[in-house]
């Protein structure tokens, strides 16, 4: 009986760490053109809105309109890791010396967890990053939290 109740707890532990790490990424184009897309380190294939098993590292996204290069060059971008260890962080980037700037107003807010974010509608706005040295970046301790990206 009692060998029976440990093993029933091994297979719950088991079972829950098979449900895994999974994380969200939507878009809303507010924009009434161009296609959303974004790709991360472990898949450099530019992909729509999906569900990633697993931890998403090194997230870039943009609003490809025909004159973004394949990673959002030329254009703004939100970059973001959804990651289980309490630190998944996101910030908008128009840094020159990255090849981006602002073509549109566009921000995120995280979801499944957190609702934090962060908007950018001027090619001067303090919610975005300029400079390497200087990155406004917000962060959601939630597992499995997900990013809702906005264009326009
Ligand atoms: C995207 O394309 C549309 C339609 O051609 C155009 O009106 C719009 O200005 C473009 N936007 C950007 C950001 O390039
Ligand atoms: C996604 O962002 C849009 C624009 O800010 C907002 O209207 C919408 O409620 C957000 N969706 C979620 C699920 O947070």
């Amino acid at each position: 009986m009692f060998a029976a109740s440990v093993l029933a707890v091994a297979a719950l532990a088991f079972a829950s760490g098979a449900a895994a790490e999974s994380h969200q990424v939507t878009f809303t184009n507010n924009c009434g053109y161009g296609t959303p897309l974004f790709l991360y380190q472990g898949n450099s294939n530019p992909q729509g809105a999906t569900t990633i098993q697993g931890e998403l590292n090194g997230g870039i996204a943009w609003l490809e309109n025909g004159s973004c290069t394949t990673n959002g060059l030329n254009c703004g971008a939100v970059e973001f890791t959804l990651q289980d260890t309490g630190y998944s962080q996101a910030d908008i980037t128009l840094e020159p010396e990255g090849n981006h700037n602002y073509v549109t107003s566009l921000g995120f807010n995280f979801i499944n967890g957190c609702s934090t974010g962060l908007f950018c509608d001027s090619p001067t706005c303090s919610e975005a990053s300029f400079t390497p040295t200087q990155v406004p970046l917000v962060d959601c301790q939630a597992n499995d939290c997900g990013i809702n990206i906005t264009f326009c």
